[in-house]
Parts: structure tokens; sequence; C-alpha cells
């Protein structure tokens, strides 16, 4: 039984055939729908529209969905590649080459990290996640930059990062992690629709301290946690921490 079972499925679209879908479905073990109606039991569906692949929810059916993002963020120098400027550089730091995305997600943060001209893998564990992602970087690929600047999206690892980690021939100067944290009591930054999605499906990574261990042995030289203000650091007292009231970038230096 897979672990989706009961919570999604995918939905055929005009965009692909329906054997393509099917075949999709397949892999992730989940069922495939020609349409949804009120007694389907499912809360979550991918499909494709406007040649992405999209995770829709019952309440954004009509809507567009979520696909990974692959523009530059707001106020994000549209050069590649980027300054290294902000919180998310400084902590990783300029003379870093050579970063793994140990928790890739929506990639927002691997993206970044990729224009800013760092050399970049990305691991992910989860399967749907994975899916969007290889969507995205395909996508990425097809644009004029990329193109023109003969770029290849960052390497995708799928598997769950402390085994990916361990068995690594060539490792990072740096290693970036952004595990699910428990929501927070009160005020805190509000989560986007997305991440509210990635908890409901995918729930809490309680495995995050051994996945720092993990990060801590593979890396050359440092860790990056970034986690909310509430959050206990990781893997202890930082060596230095860069960020705002809502979000902190812990740097654990290694030697
Ligand atoms: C909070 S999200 C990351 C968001 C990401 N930084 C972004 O900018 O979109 C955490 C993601 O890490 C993945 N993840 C957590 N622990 C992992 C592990 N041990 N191995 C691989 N992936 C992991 C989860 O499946 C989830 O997709």
């Amino acid at each position: 039984m897979s672990y989706y079972s009961g919570k999604l499925a995918v939905l055929q679209s005009e965009d692909v055939s329906q054997v393509f879908s099917q075949d999709f479905a397949d892999q992730l073990v989940v069922p495939c729908y020609e349409s949804v109606t009120k007694k389907t039991p499912e809360d979550f569906f991918l499909t494709w529209r406007n040649g992405e692949l999209k995770l829709i929810d019952k309440e954004l059916l009509k809507k567009g969905g979520l696909s990974v993002d692959i523009n530059p963020r707001n106020g994000e120098q549209r050069s590649w590649p980027a300054p290294k400027e902000g919180t998310l550089a400084q902590a990783i730091g300029r003379k870093t080459k050579t970063v793994i995305d140990a928790t890739t997600g929506w990639a927002q943060d691997s993206l970044h990290i990729f224009r800013m001209g760092y050399d970049l893998r990305c691991i992910e564990r989860s399967p749907i996640m994975l899916a969007l992602l290889e969507d995205a970087f395909n996508r990425l690929e097809q644009l004029d930059w990329m193109q023109r600047l003969k770029l290849s999206a960052p390497q995708l690892l799928a598997g769950n990062a402390i085994d990916v980690l361990a068995g690594l021939d060539d490792a990072p100067d740096c290693i970036y992690i952004d595990p699910m944290f428990p929501a927070k009591r009160k005020k805190s930054a509000l989560p986007k629709k997305s991440m509210l999605i990635l908890r409901d499906l995918l729930g809490d990574d309680l495995d995050r301290e051994a996945l720092f261990e993990a990060a801590f042995a593979a890396a050359t030289k440092k860790v990056v946690v970034k986690c909310p203000d509430h959050a206990e650091p990781l893997g202890g007292k930082p060596s230095v921490s860069f960020g705002s009231k809502l979000l902190r970038y812990d740097v654990y230096l290694k030697g």
C-alpha cells in the first residue's frame, strides 16, 4: 500500500496522454482519475496544467494549483550569477563553491543558491516533491538564459538525505538543511500555502536531528540550518547565526 493512499491521486489532463497519467500514478502507487467529484476520497491531486506539473488540493481545484516556481524572487537581480547578498548568502559564505541542499522541498532556497552561482546538488525524499522538482528542473533548462549560458539544472538526488550523504564520493563544502519544524504557538511568519500543503501531506521531519548529524559528518566546511525563530538550534550552539526575528540561518563550521 502506498504511503499516499487515501491522500493523493493523479488527475488526467488534456496536456498528457491517458497512458502517461496512468504510468505516473502507478509509479506513485496512487489512483488515476478522469475527474474529481465530492465523493473522491483524496484531498490532493497531481495533474498537468499549462505545461507544468501541479499539486492541487480540493480547495484549489478550480484555481491554478501549485508548481515549483522557477522565477527569481522579488527584488533578486535577474542576472547570472546573481550577487551573493542577503542572509542566506552570508550563511553559505563567499568562499564556498559546492553546496548540497539536503531538504529541497519547493526548491525556493535551492534555486536562490543556484542563481547565486554556487555549484549545487539537491536531495529530496518525497516522491511527490521529486516529481514536481523534475518537472521544474526540466522547465529551468528550457529558459533562454540557461541555454545562452549553457547551464544545467542542479543534479537531483532521490532518497533520504541521511543515507545519500553517508554514501557520497565527493563531499560538498557546505550542506544546507531546512527541515519541517512543528508549527508554532503564537506569532510567527505565516507559512505559505505551499508549505502548509507540504506539512499536510508529509508531516514534520522527525528525523531532523539525525539529518543534522549526517550533514555535519559529510560536509567538508560547514552546515547551514534554516529554522524558525522559536526553534532550538538543531546542532547545539551554532558557530554563528544570521537572520531576522522570524527566521535564522545557524552556521556550524567544521574544524
Ligand atoms: C521545509 S521543506 C524545505 C523547503 C525548501 N527549503 C524550499 O525553499 O522550498 C522540507 C523538505 O525536505 C524534505 N526532507 C526532510 N528531511 C529529509 C531527509 N532526511 N531526506 C530527504 N529529504 C528530506 C521534505 O520531504 C520536504 O520536502
